[in-house]
């Protein structure tokens, strides 16, 4: 088979990008190795920045969003004595919205069909080959059946654990990255949010947060030691320890309720520099993770295949090789950022294992100085909504 651009990894990052090539008319193809079912069963973060909703609305698929997605004009610090409202309507203008990341996914799937995107599920053993040339292509296995296809561009949005990354050699690039001494275990269930917008608690017995995905339908998480095994925690002990967590005043509003799903995730941040190696782009998870708090990650994938989709536009449409050049430096200039803001929100709402009291110290004086400052309080709304494209 030959197309014009070949995707490997149909998550929201290779979706988007599919939808975007598309609707200037680009011939796209899109490779996955599990099943749409599978893809759609993976339990995501639940905040969208303005960029991420003026995509959905640029390709005419926001309805559903706008619908039934929450628009939150603040969230809020808890430090153990004192909720800090973060008012980011009133400080950038801008809201954001709460709609799971994971409807993201299905509104994108469900509108491929009618858009031209075709999507191959359940492709195993995906190999790259010749991205270094004008010609590269890919090769995978379905149902025991040997495919080949042949593109101008390889795109790989294949989440950390894809074959794109790998596929550039090590001394092309550089990986950058820390991993944090604690996961959070997650649990969502059908009843109504504690309070009504976000709550990020930094307690003595480590983080907590107050999430939901609608009225109906909440999502916490704790702070747990990174080989923590989910079994430990019934949904009792667990309400138990978000009551303790997330203070007296959520409690008492706490509605407790069975787990509809329940996991550890661990924290990680990490980027790899360059996004780009001959005709293979990275895109999403494939090039960089953010821990969750702050909830980039989507919405860090959608500027990434903004300016990905930009750049191979004005390839097919005038063989600009300048606007091909330029997208790592590009992507990644915003990813950095959004790694220093998730990095930052980590250390200062979680319970390090090794910090001691003047670490400690630090924490409560960033908290009071937030508290206490508008300006303080302006630079974590900015990025919280979302930094400029
Ligand atoms: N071949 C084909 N497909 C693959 C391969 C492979 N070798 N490896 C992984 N995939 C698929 C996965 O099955 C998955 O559907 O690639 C997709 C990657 O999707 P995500 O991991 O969701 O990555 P991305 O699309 O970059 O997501 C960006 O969205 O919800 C957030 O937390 C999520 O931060 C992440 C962000
Ligand atoms: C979520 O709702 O799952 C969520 C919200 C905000 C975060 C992380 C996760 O920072």
């Amino acid at each position: 088979m030959k197309t014009q651009v070949a995707i490997i990894g149909a998550g929201p990052a290779g979706l988007m990008l599919g939808h975007l090539l598309r609707a200037q008319g680009i011939e796209v193809v899109i490779v996955e190795r599990a099943t749409a079912d599978y893809v759609l069963g993976r339990i995501r973060a639940g905040v969208l920045e303005r960029t991420t909703t003026d995509l959905m609305d640029q390709l005419g698929l926001s309805a559903r969003m706008h619908a039934e997605g929450l628009l939150h004009d603040g969230f809020n610090l808890a430090d153990g004595e004192r909720l800090i409202r973060i008012d980011i309507g009133a400080l950038t203008g801008r809201p954001v919205m709460v709609y799971g990341q994971t409807e993201i996914t299905r509104d994108l799937m469900d509108a491929a069909p009618d858009r031209g995107l075709e999507i191959i599920y359940e492709a195993s053993d995906v190999a790259l080959h010749d991205v270094e040339t004008d010609a590269p292509y890919l090769t995978y296995n379905r149902d025991g059946v040997a495919h080949r296809i042949d593109a101008q561009f390889l795109c790989g949005c294949d989440g950390y654990h894809g074959a794109s990354r790998l596929a550039i050699p090590e001394s092309a690039a550089k990986a950058y990255e820390k991993i944090y001494p604690f996961g959070w275990l997650g649990i969502l269930a059908d009843v109504p949010p504690c309070n009504h917008e976000l709550i990020y608690a930094n307690h003595e017995r480590g983080f907590a947060l107050a999430s939901m995905r609608s009225e109906k339908r909440s999502r916490y998480y704790i702070q747990v030691p990174s080989d923590e095994a989910v079994e430990r925690w019934s949904d009792d002990r667990l309400w138990d320890e978000l009551a303790i967590r997330l203070g007296p005043e959520a409690a008492a509003h706490m509605t407790r309720g069975p787990a509809l799903e329940k996991s550890i995730a661990p924290l990680r941040s990490f980027v790899f520099e360059r996004m780009r190696h001959g005709r293979l782009m990275l895109a999403g998870d494939s090039a960089h993770i953010v821990p969750p708090t702050g909830a980039k990650g989507l919405n860090l994938a959608m500027s990434d295949v903004h300016y990905l989709s930009q750049s191979l536009i004005a390839w097919f449409t005038r063989r600009d090789a300048d606007a091909v050049a330029n997208y790592s430096n590009k992507a990644l200039a915003r990813v950095w950022k959004a790694e220093r803001f998730s990095w930052q929100l980590t250390k200062l709402m979680h319970r390090f294992p090794d910090d001691d009291s003047f670490d400690r110290r630090m924490q409560i004086a960033e908290l009071d100085y937030i508290a206490n400052s508008i300006a303080a309080q302006t630079a974590i709304a900015e990025n919280y909504v979302g930094l400029p494209l």
